[in-house]
């Protein structure tokens, strides 16, 4: 969908009842280039400081960094990377009873019975497809936008579906502020309110999917608009225990489709909000089959 299909950014946050946060109204421009300091957390907070982002959230940034490469939730210098750019306080700040809470381990409450979903599990998913610059990527998911936003930082190419219209609208408006305010790498991110099964055919196909929706099954339409050498990580499971699938698509010389199927926690359970489906234009049940 284009962005400017949709009422106007501020109208959209004041409905929600956005609260701005108190710190710099502008930062430094993105670009390619800029290598947050991985060294110590002084140089990193000072380096982001500059940058015109706030010290205090700079702080949580880095403990939680901390925290995902103890866990192994995040290992490559471009998801770190990512991970470090990407103002997550920014996507909690839609629900002012969560935006102090954004570091923490566990998903977060973001409305429409909804969550944004922890960094533990966020770093790893993203670290587990291997995004590499111009390839193209399809969310099924938008959710706060924090999770688009952190493969904005590795593809210039970023696709993603939300089913909830409002909260697609609201992220949408959010990705357009933020973009204003200087983090112009979600200038990267097309967004569609849809249902996310049928993935986005005029736009594929995609060297990576990341589904973060619980389902059954892999949707057929998503693993058909996955390029051969692609990879998918996905929830897969029924209702609340599902565990996390990393699907790989390839093709035999005689031209043959296999797939291979391992799950990234080892067959840890990780629930999931569910795979919901629409009917007209109205949300009706889940694709579980
Ligand atoms: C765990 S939540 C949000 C995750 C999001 N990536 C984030 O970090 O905030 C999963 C999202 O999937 C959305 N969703 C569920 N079924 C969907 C579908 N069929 N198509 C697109 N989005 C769907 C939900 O509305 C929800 O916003």
């Amino acid at each position: 969908m284009k962005r400017r299909t949709f009422v106007s950014g501020a109208a959209v946050l004041a409905a929600a009842g956005f609260v701005p946060p108190a710190f710099a109204a502008t930062i430094k421009p993105y670009s390619w280039d800029l290598t947050p300091p991985t060294d110590t957390r002084d140089n990193f907070i000072a380096w982001g400081t500059a940058r015109g982002e706030d010290p205090v959230f700079l702080g949580q940034r880095w403990d939680r960094f901390q925290a995902l490469l103890r866990n192994k939730d995040i290992w490559s210098a471009a998801t770190i990377r990512a991970f470090l750019l990407t103002p997550r306080e920014e996507f909690a700040s839609v629900n002012p009873a969560i935006y102090k809470r954004a570091y923490e381990h566990n998903f977060l409450d973001i409305g429409y019975g909804v969550t944004m979903s922890g960094p533990h599990l966020q770093g790893r998913m993203t670290n587990v497809i291997d995004v590499k610059r111009g390839e193209k990527v399809l969310e099924i998911g938008t959710g706060s936008g924090v999770q688009a936003a952190y493969i904005a930082n590795l593809t210039e190419n970023t696709y993603t579906i939300e089913i909830i219209a409002p909260l697609a609208a609201r992220t949408r408006a959010l990705y357009d502020k933020l973009i204003d305010k200087g983090y112009t790498e979600y200038k990267h991110i097309k967004t569609k309110a849809a249902d996310g099964y049928y993935g986005w055919e005029e736009a594929g196909p995609f060297d990576k999917i990341i589904v973060t929706c619980g389902i059954d099954h892999v949707p057929p339409p998503l693993l058909q608009q996955l390029k051969a050498g692609g990879l998918m990580v996905i929830p897969v499971g029924p209702p609340g225990a599902q565990r996390v699938l990393k699907v790989s698509k390839t093709q035999g010389a005689d031209g043959s489709i296999t797939t291979s199927r391992e799950d990234i926690y080892g067959g840890k359970i990780v629930p999931f909000v569910p795979f919901t489906k629409l009917d007209g234009d109205k949300i009706a049940g889940t694709h579980n089959r």
